[in-house]
Formats: C-alpha cells, structure tokens, sequence
C-alpha cells in the first residue's frame, strides 16, 4: 500500500471547516481515573495544528469494549476533562451520545479554533458492526475526516472506515504519519543486526508476527511466558509454568524454520521462579530445569546478560511484549533491564504493545526509544504485514 497517495492534514485548508477526527483515545482508567495519557498527548500535534489554522475540531473514540450501549464506566468524560486541562481551554464540551440531535447542536455551534468530542462510539452497535447508516450520521458531522488513531487502524469500524465513504476530504493525521513512518522502516532496509524481542503470555498470540519477521530479523529474542513453550518444545522441564502445550509442535516448526534461516532464537537461559505470582521466596534456575511444583516469573541474570550484550550491538530493535510478570516487583527485572538495554542502545528502536511501552513509561525511558508505537494490536498487525483497514481507506 502506498502510504503517499493519501493526503496528509497539514495539506488541507481547515479553516471555518469542521474536521471530524477519529483519534484513538481508549486510555487505561483506575476507578474512573486516567492512569496513562499518553494517548491523549500523542494526538496533540494534529490536534494543536487543526485549531491554529481555525478549524473546528470534532473528536471522536471508543473506550474499552462496551456492549453497544451507553455504560457510564466507558464514558469518555474523564478524556474530554484530561484534554481540557492538557489544552488549557475552560471545558471540552462532551455529546451526550455521538449521533443525534445533540451531538449535532454541539457541533453546529462550534466556532473556529474550538473543540468538542463526541460520546463513545462504542455506545451504539452499529460502530463495530461497520454499518452503512451510522458511518453516514458520523459523517453528518463533519466537512473534513482525518484519522489520527493509529491504534484502532487494524479495525474496520464505521468511524475508523465506513464513515471515510460518505466524506469528501479525507487525511491522515500526524501521529498516523509518524507510526506508519517509524514502523514502515522495520519492514524496510534496516541497520543490522536487526533483533527483534518478543515477550508476553503466548506464542499463539504472536505466530504472525514471528512468522513475518522471520525473513527480516537476524535475532528473535524470545522471553516471558511464551519463552516457556519454546523451551518445552526444545525438551525442557517448566515445572507449573504457563505453557501452551497445543502450540508445541508450532514451537518446534519455528524453531526449525529459524534454523533453515540462519535467524538465530534466543531462549532465556535462566528464570527467577517461585511457587506462584503472588510469592515474594525466589530462586534463580536454569530455564529448562524447573522443578516441579514452582513456575518461572521472570528471565533470570543470565538471560539479561545475554540479551543485553545482544542488544547493545543491534543495529535494529523491535521489542513487543514484557520478559515477565513485570507487574510485580520480585518478577519486574527482566522486563526493566531489556528497556534500558534498548534505550542505551545506538539501534534505531521502537517498542510497540500496551504492557512493554507501560514499562518503558513506567521507567521513564522513552526518550531512549526512536519510537513508542501508541498502537499495540495495531502495531503488530502492521509489522505482520497486514494492510490496516483504517488506513487503506484514506487512500483517494
Ligand atoms: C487498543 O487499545 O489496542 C485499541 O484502542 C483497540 O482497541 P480494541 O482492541 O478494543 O479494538
């Protein structure tokens, strides 16, 4: 897909015009409370410069996964609040849904250089379903449609595509520029060695993604639970830890594969173990001899030392998914140490996917990232090399 055929929002004239923006402001909440914004302030850029030129903004979202009726722990007033103060403007008017006469008073009165955002568009069936007539009430609202939600490109939803059908203008926003630019360069020509680390719960999650990087990377590093079924499949002992045992014989497909590919695959050599997630008593084994009985949480030291001279000699690094159970403290090192690995690396990096870029953020290394992906499904979906459905539909 040619991502320059589409128009960019920095080249359309907005002004006196209203631009119905889809951004991807599905944040983490704590009992009604923002835990993370970055969602928000990586939509400032396009948004910032849409009210400089006197447009008259329009936003829309989802939040979560509401059973396609208003549930008031999904309202995206904490959202519009957060804006406001970000932006430093009095309010950000809230609709009461995102179609109807309401929504449609609200944005008939917006004047140049003025934002509103529409109720979550998860509230109504026909966003997930992609439906005809509500893509058309979504479009009603706008002059302009801009997408700038890169993390809800992988879905074709009526405000991320059906609605981009009944718009006559239609642009991507910055941050979608930036993540298909940033991405875009992992599938591209890169600095080697290229190494890719991949963590989280399962392998099944992430076949495509292996599967695709396979004939990119130099290096897979593999750690976190899914690390487990790899070391199974090669023969180990995992004691009680997760693992997927329908995907073994996937397992051991790859591996060879990476064989055949001269990739080389990077199990953790060692796990810090304990009788279950919420233990503090731990103890450090070879990875493919844990005992019965206990469950490997986190990588161990030697697997960080590994990892960590791997990466300080990358030329390219991908990273997606934590070493651990990095949400507990006696588990968190693994997934620490690889951050700050990456960050004081020189290769150009980019961390994709909700719990790695939360440790990134956690830790405050983000700055030693060329680029942290707001987008988590979205992200590997691309790098499988699957063309978003968001995206494509920008195209002329
Ligand atoms: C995400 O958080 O990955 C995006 O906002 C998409 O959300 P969804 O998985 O509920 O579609």
């Amino acid at each position: 897909m040619d991502f320059s055929a589409i128009r960019k929002v920095r080249d359309v004239e907005v002004a006196g015009q209203r631009v119905l923006m889809r951004v991807d402001f599905n944040v983490p909440l704590k009992n009604g409370v923002i835990t993370d914004d970055t969602r928000i302030r990586a939509a400032l850029p396009t948004i910032k410069d849409v009210l400089a030129r006197g447009g008259r903004l329009v936003l829309m979202s989802h939040l979560g996964r509401p059973k396609d009726k208003p549930e008031p722990a999904y309202s995206l007033e904490p959202v519009a609040a957060r804006l406001a103060e970000i932006l430093d403007v009095g309010e950000v008017t809230l609709t009461d849904s995102c179609v109807g006469d309401g929504a449609r008073r609200v944005v008939l009165d917006l004047r140049d250089g003025q934002v509103a955002m529409l109720e979550n568009v998860r509230f109504h069936a026909g966003e997930t379903k992609n439906d005809e007539k509500f893509s058309r009430e979504l479009a009603s609202l706008g002059e302009i449609y801009v997408n700038d939600a890169f993390g809800t490109a992988h879905r074709a939803h009526a405000s991320t595509h059906g609605v981009t059908r009944f718009l006559h203008t239609k642009a991507a926003g910055q941050l979608l520029e930036k993540e298909v630019e940033a991405l875009g360069r992992l599938l591209g020509k890169v600095e080697r060695p290229y190494v890719a680390v991949l963590g989280g719960a399962k392998v099944s999650d992430k076949i495509s993604i292996i599967e695709n990087l396979m004939s990119r990377v130099d290096v897979l590093v593999i750690g976190g639970a899914m690390a487990n079924t790899f070391v199974k499949a090669a023969g180990g002992s995992v004691g009680k830890s997760l693992v997927e045992d329908d995907r073994l014989p996937l397992a051991r497909d790859l591996m060879a594969r990476a064989e055949e590919r001269k990739v080389k695959i990077l199990l953790p050599k060692d796990a810090v173990v304990a009788d279950g997630p919420d233990a503090t008593e731990t103890a450090i084994v070879a990875s493919n001899a844990v005992p019965a009985g206990r469950m490997s949480l986190d990588i161990g030291p030697a697997s960080i030392a590994e990892f960590r001279d791997i990466l300080s000699r990358a030329g390219t690094v991908f990273w997606n998914g934590p070493m651990g159970m990095f949400e507990k403290k006696p588990f968190a090192e693994g997934t620490l140490s690889v951050a700050k690995a990456i960050a004081g690396s020189a290769a150009f990096s980019v961390v994709g996917g909700g719990d790695s870029v939360a440790a990134v953020t956690e830790a405050k290394l983000e700055h030693g990232f060329d680029h942290v992906s707001t987008g988590g499904g979205a992200s590997l979906e691309f790098l499988e090399g699957k063309i978003l459905p968001g995206i494509e539909a920008l195209l002329p």
